[in-house]
């Protein structure tokens, strides 16, 4: 890679920020044989007749299945991002972004072979995923995929982990929940070197996609498969609830174009689904994936730590000894 002469325009770009998700990402990679594969269930269990029993292994079947599913498109997405970034320090980073994402579908895998095998795909993930693999610029394939897809799925893996306390199900949720964290500063760091450039046009595309992809996310989080039916239809309002939060997150984070990648964007994003179909506007909290009580701790302690990698650290940390 050193041999290489650097794509026009991009020699005296400052990739340091990007550079620093590498390091980190290196850091805290973990393996799926990290996981206490023989100590604690695979998926919750359960008392009752064997046609409940088989009702809850059917309904984390498919919670499993949609994660893998997943997973499997973000290796795709991924490995894509690091065949078309152009800054070497973007494309070292992105090696590990691929490596991730295989991991994590390694895991899925091997844990939805324990749980019982695969359940049915979601067709909005899969359009979610080609709305990214088919996106005209590499601003918004990195908009699309890390500032907002990976953004938006964190809160769900908190939720799987809530409902599946002492499994495997619930480790895994929370390891990726750190590591889609990473992914998601490397995005906003990289979209904000690309944009600091990028002509106006550029900029709108970005809004346009975000809109795009909404409605999308919307039915991907409300689909539920047969296993899930009934399920649903009980949690429904809840799950309409919960799905405003999440795309408020999202919309914010088109709304903080304004702030942190380019002054010229602005964003009204408009999310079709009910309730929530109307105009918003917000400021972003920053960084918004640790509680802001770390935040302001890390905030006030040392300047030659990253931030970001101190609290990810502590998080690994309370994994290993849970
Ligand atoms: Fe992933
Ligand atoms: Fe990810």
């Amino acid at each position: 890679m050193e041999a290489e002469a650097a794509p026009a325009g991009t020699d005296e770009r400052d990739l340091t920020g990007v550079y620093r998700y590498y390091e980190l990402a290196k850091r805290a990679e973990w393996q799926v044989r990290d996981l206490p594969w023989s100590d604690v269930p695979p998926i919750p269990e359960y008392k009752g007749s064997p046609q409940k029993l088989a009702r809850r292994q059917d309904l984390w079947r498919s919670v499993i299945t949609q994660q893998l599913q997943a997973d499997e498109l973000a290796v795709e997405m991924a490995t894509q991002l690091f065949a078309i970034a152009p800054d070497r320090d973007a494309k070292l980073y992105y090696t590990t972004m691929v490596q991730d994402e295989s991991r994590h579908t390694e895991a899925w895998l091997k844990l939805i072979d324990q749980a019982g095998g695969m359940a049915e795909r979601d067709p909005y993930l899969d359009q979610l995923a080609q709305q990214v693999l088919e996106a005209d610029t590499l601003e918004e394939k990195v908009f699309l995929m890390q500032v907002f897809f990976e953004r938006l799925i964190i809160p769900r893996f908190r939720l799987i982990a809530r409902g599946s306390r002492g499994t495997i199900l619930e480790d895994i949720c929370n390891r990726l929940a750190i590591d889609d964290g990473i992914h998601h500063g490397s995005g906003m760091a990289y979209e904000r070197i690309l944009l600091s450039r990028a002509p106006k046009s550029i900029k709108g595309q970005l809004i346009d996609a975000a809109n795009r992809m909404l409605p999308e996310f919307a039915a991907h989080a409300l689909w539920r498969p047969k296993a899930r039916e009934m399920i649903g239809q009980l949690m429904e309002a809840k799950d309409k609830e919960r799905l405003k939060t999440e795309l408020n997150h999202g919309v914010r984070l088109a709304k903080s174009g304004s702030t942190r990648f380019a002054p010229s964007i602005s964003c009204c994003c408009t999310l079709r689904p009910a309730p929530s179909s109307r105009t918003r506007s917000y400021a972003i909290p920053a960084p918004w994936w640790m509680p802001s009580s770390i935040a302001r701790r890390l905030q006030r302690s040392s300047s030659t730590v990253p931030r970001d990698e101190r609290a990810i650290m502590r998080k690994r940390g309370m994994i290993r000894r849970s």
